[in-house]
């Protein structure tokens, strides 16, 4: 039962650290040829080797995700040189957080920029080819802040809200064309976006590691086809 990926292409934007790293490593190791997107060349060139090492094929293609024409080369690029996309995982993300009156109108807009359409952007991309071919996987990494509001986060939560409700009305459209869209809402997971340089590394292990998220990932892309988790909440069993 259930499919093999082995062999199929992948876009992983956000794939020079944390979540997007293990994730692009992850699909390497299951013989998915990957193309890594984000803004830091030597972070992504570094990832693409460690990926190359399981005898795939690993193409970067830096861009900023806000930044529709660069999403457009970038998306070209990896095109060019890997051919179809078969999986998308729209991973890249930043949070601010602070009251609703003491964050900076333009961290709030750039938050909305980056995480909304960001995706929205790499996926407008990737897209039209996935409908040709009547098949694709297009997994958005929303959050716990996406499902739920707390204090503090108010851009971060709006722009991972908005991520469910274009998720769940995009799924709505391609499912037909055997394109699978759902979100992953992760609890806290132990990268440099949570926790920056600052956790002890007995401390780490108690949160959910990148690579739980990344394995998750890949145990839901190789389900039968005709299935899929339209949405799925990940939590550490004890974080306390
Ligand atoms: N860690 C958690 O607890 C947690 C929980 C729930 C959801 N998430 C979500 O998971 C995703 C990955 O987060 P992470 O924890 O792995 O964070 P991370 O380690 O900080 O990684 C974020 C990645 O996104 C890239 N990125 C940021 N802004 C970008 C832009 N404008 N254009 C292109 N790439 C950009 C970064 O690379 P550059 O800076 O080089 O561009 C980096 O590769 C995010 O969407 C986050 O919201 C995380």
């Amino acid at each position: 039962m259930g499919q093999t990926i082995e062999g199929k292409t992948a876009i992983i934007t956000g794939a020079g650290s944390g979540i997007g790293r293990a994730t692009a490593l992850q699909l390497a190791k299951e013989g998915v040829n990957v193309g890594l997107i984000a803004r830091t060349e030597s972070k992504l060139e570094k990832v693409a080797s460690e990926a190359a090492e399981y005898g795939v094929k690993a193409v970067i293609a830096p861009a900023d995700i806000s930044n529709a024409e660069e999403v457009e080369y970038a998306v070209k690029k990896l095109h060019d040189e890997l051919g179809f996309t078969d999986i998308l995982i729209n991973n890249a993300g930043i949070g601010v957080y602070g009251s609703f009156l003491e964050l900076d109108p333009e961290e709030w807009k750039r938050t909305i920029e980056v995480n909304l359409y960001g995706t929205y952007h790499v996926t407008r991309a990737v897209l039209p080819q996935m409908i040709e071919k009547d098949s694709g996987d297009i997994i958005n990494i929303s959050s716990s802040s996406g499902l739920k509001g707390t204090a503090g986060s108010t851009a971060y939560s709006a722009s991972k809200f908005a991520i469910q409700g274009m998720t769940e009305a995009l799924m709505q459209e391609v499912r037909r064309n055997n394109i699978r869209v759902n979100t992953l809402n992760p609890s806290l997971v132990a990268t440099e976006l949570v926790f920056g340089d600052d956790l002890e590394e007995q401390d780490k292990e108690k949160y959910m590691q990148p690579e739980d998220l990344a394995e998750y990932m890949v145990s839901q892309l190789k389900l039968h086809p005709r299935i899929f988790i339209k949405q799925s909440l990940q939590w550490a069993t004890n974080p306390f």
